[in-house]
């Protein structure tokens, strides 16, 4: 009885784990892997998408309040997506998975969200599960 007791709380509590929900304030990349994007970026994205990303002749801003309303309610997973299907623009099969991961973490950071720990995934599915929300929502 006592040992079944203790399987049930460790199931819970592997299954709130699994559940509990992460945004982009969660500290989803570390300040090295923003480093390592922003070379990335250097090379494969200012030239369209201006110096900082900041917005180009013929391609947007990624940073700033009308990139984020694009992607407001949608995943890190979808924008890892987007990216690797269409970007940089003139060859999108450049670009490796850990390159792609890695200026997403760059982009992360110009848009002011958090650094972490652990780095961004180069796995759609694991960054799926992280929400992009514009502003921060009142502690759960
Ligand atoms: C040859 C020019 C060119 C290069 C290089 C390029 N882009 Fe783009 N990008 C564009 C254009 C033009 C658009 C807008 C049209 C579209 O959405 O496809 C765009 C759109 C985007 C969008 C969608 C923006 C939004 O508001 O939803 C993202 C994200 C993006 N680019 C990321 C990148 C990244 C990251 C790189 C570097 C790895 C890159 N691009 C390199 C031209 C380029």
């Amino acid at each position: 009885m006592r040992r079944y007791r203790a399987w049930v709380v460790m199931a819970c509590a592997a299954a709130a784990l699994a559940q509990s929900p992460r945004s982009v304030w969660d500290g989803t990349f570390t300040a090295d892997q923003a480093k390592r994007g922003e070379s990335v970026s250097q090379k494969e994205c200012v030239n369209c998408h201006g110096a900082a990303l900041s917005g180009g002749e013929e391609a947007p801003s990624l940073e700033g309040a009308a990139f984020l309303s694009n992607w407001n309610g949608l995943t890190v997973g979808d924008l890892f997506d987007r990216i690797r299907k269409s970007m940089p623009q003139d060859d999108p099969t450049r670009l490796s998975r850990q390159q792609g991961a890695d200026v997403l973490a760059y982009i992360l950071s110009l848009n002011r969200f958090p650094t972490g720990k652990t780095e961004l995934s180069a796995q759609s599915e694991v960054l799926k599960q992280i929400k992009i929300e514009p502003a921060k929502q009142a502690a759960r």
